[in-house]
């Protein structure tokens, strides 16, 4: 059924090698006081702070810095960037790095504009409305998670375990900067994370058994084809600009929402996945890479086989005239393959020490307390039996 839906992604998007000329025209369209963000410093090291700095500069803004956001962001980042932004009453924000700068900036422009915690934002128990955020603008070093043209934000909170996400209106970027080039640096690992990742964000809404539009599915099987071809390209050539570039606008357009359409469904692997990173701090892309084929396999029956089907003749080229069930099994295979072979990314949980201890709590988070309305509806027990498919 093609269910109505609303097509609005507002975010300018600058792409290509030489766009950062037109960066302080962006900033400036917001006010004179920027707070720069950005991570562990990679950004030194490919030049690129360098040449933000002297943009900004020589446009006469005034800028403020907020580093050491890390990877899996943290709340105490989110605080202390909230707090930057009212102490010096900073009018734009400029995240310069990956998903986790990006998604920290969001929630630092959000907690900028309130009095409370910011984590009540993301706290289930609470949900605070976000009615209002700072102007953010991004600069983006890592293609993986489509932070930069989303209205997501997912952070992390050690005390109470807990990494929650949120999409909210108010946190899409109102522009950003894709230059494949500074991603050049970004290792072979971080990489196939970010492949991993951005499969998974096409699987998750990719695999649903209401046919909306087949237009939808055909760009779907079109982005997983890119990524499966250009991901291992970019790791053994990582100054390769068409597979840099590929990769870069694939991830955008894996979670901008255009995919969508009108299907409405839960995600299943990133709810059970963000529990992983919550208690292990694995990186996203690889836990995601661990679940996604048990998933699979536990969610294959003859109700939806006819989607493995499509997935694996379509995606995988396996031959159509093989028995429905044997294409699907192939199709997983051929995935797995993708995963652990290509892309070189650990196979199961005791390799990334992850063991058992954990699984029940995680598994009635990851659901919520109740069922996750995904593909196959998963209760509490469903997610434990996924957690322990990964074991071997
Ligand atoms: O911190 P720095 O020094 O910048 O190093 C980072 C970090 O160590 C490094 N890196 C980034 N760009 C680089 C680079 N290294 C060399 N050269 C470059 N050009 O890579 C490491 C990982 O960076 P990170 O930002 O953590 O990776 P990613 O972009 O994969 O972001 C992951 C986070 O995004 C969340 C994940 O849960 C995770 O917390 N997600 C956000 C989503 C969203 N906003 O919609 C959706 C996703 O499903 C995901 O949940
Ligand atoms: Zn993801």
């Amino acid at each position: 059924m093609i269910n109505d839906f609303i097509y609005d992604i507002p975010v300018r998007v600058y792409f290509g090698r030489d766009q950062l000329k037109h960066l302080t025209a962006e900033l400036k369209k917001y006010g004179s006081r920027v707070l720069m963000t950005y991570g562990g410093g990679s950004i030194k090291r490919i030049g690129l702070y360098d040449r933000v700095v002297r943009e900004i500069k020589k446009a006469g803004l005034e800028l403020f810095e907020f580093s050491g956001i890390e990877p899996n962001p943290r709340i105490d980042s989110v605080r202390e960037g909230a707090r930057l932004c009212k102490e010096h009453r900073i009018d734009v924000l400029l995240a310069v790095g990956g998903g986790s700068t990006i998604d920290a900036t969001k929630w630092i422009a959000a907690g900028a504009c309130v009095d409370h915690d910011p984590w009540d934002f993301l706290d289930w128990s609470k949900w605070a409305p976000v009615n209002k955020a700072l102007p953010i603008v991004d600069i983006l070093t890592l293609s993986a998670t489509g932070s930069e043209m989303d209205c997501g934000g997912v952070i992390s909170n050690p005390a109470t375990k807990d990494k929650n996400g949120r999409l909210d209106p108010h946190l899409l970027p109102k522009a950003s900067f894709l230059d494949p080039s500074n991603t050049f640096s970004v290792s072979a690992y971080q990489t196939a994370c970010g492949a991993a990742d951005m499969m998974s964000h096409i699987i998750e809404v990719y695999f649903n058994m209401n046919q909306d539009l087949y237009m939808l599915d055909c760009f779907m099987e079109g982005l997983m084809k890119t990524i499966i071809r250009f991901a291992p390209v970019a790791m053994r050539k990582p100054d390769d600009y068409e597979a840099r570039a590929n990769l870069m606008w694939a991830s955008s357009w894996a979670i901008n929402g255009f995919i969508n359409g009108g299907k409405a469904q839960l995600w299943s692997c990133h709810p059970m996945e963000h529990e992983l990173s919550a208690i292990y701090d694995i990186t996203h892309g690889l836990g995601l890479a661990i679940l996604t084929p048990r998933w699979m396999e536990y969610c294959l029956d003859e109700t939806t086989v006819s989607k493995f089907v499509q997935f694996g003749v379509n995606v995988f080229g396996i031959d159509a005239s093989l028995q429905p069930m044997a294409i699907a099994k192939l199709a997983i295979e051929k995935l797995s393959a993708f995963f652990f072979d290509d892309l070189q990314l650990k196979r199961d949980f005791p390799s990334v020490g992850i063991d058992d201890t954990h699984f029940s709590a995680m598994a009635k988070k990851a659901v919520r307390g109740d069922t996750l309305q995904g593909f196959k509806p998963l209760r509490q027990q469903d997610v434990e039996t996924i957690y322990k498919m990964c074991m071997s």
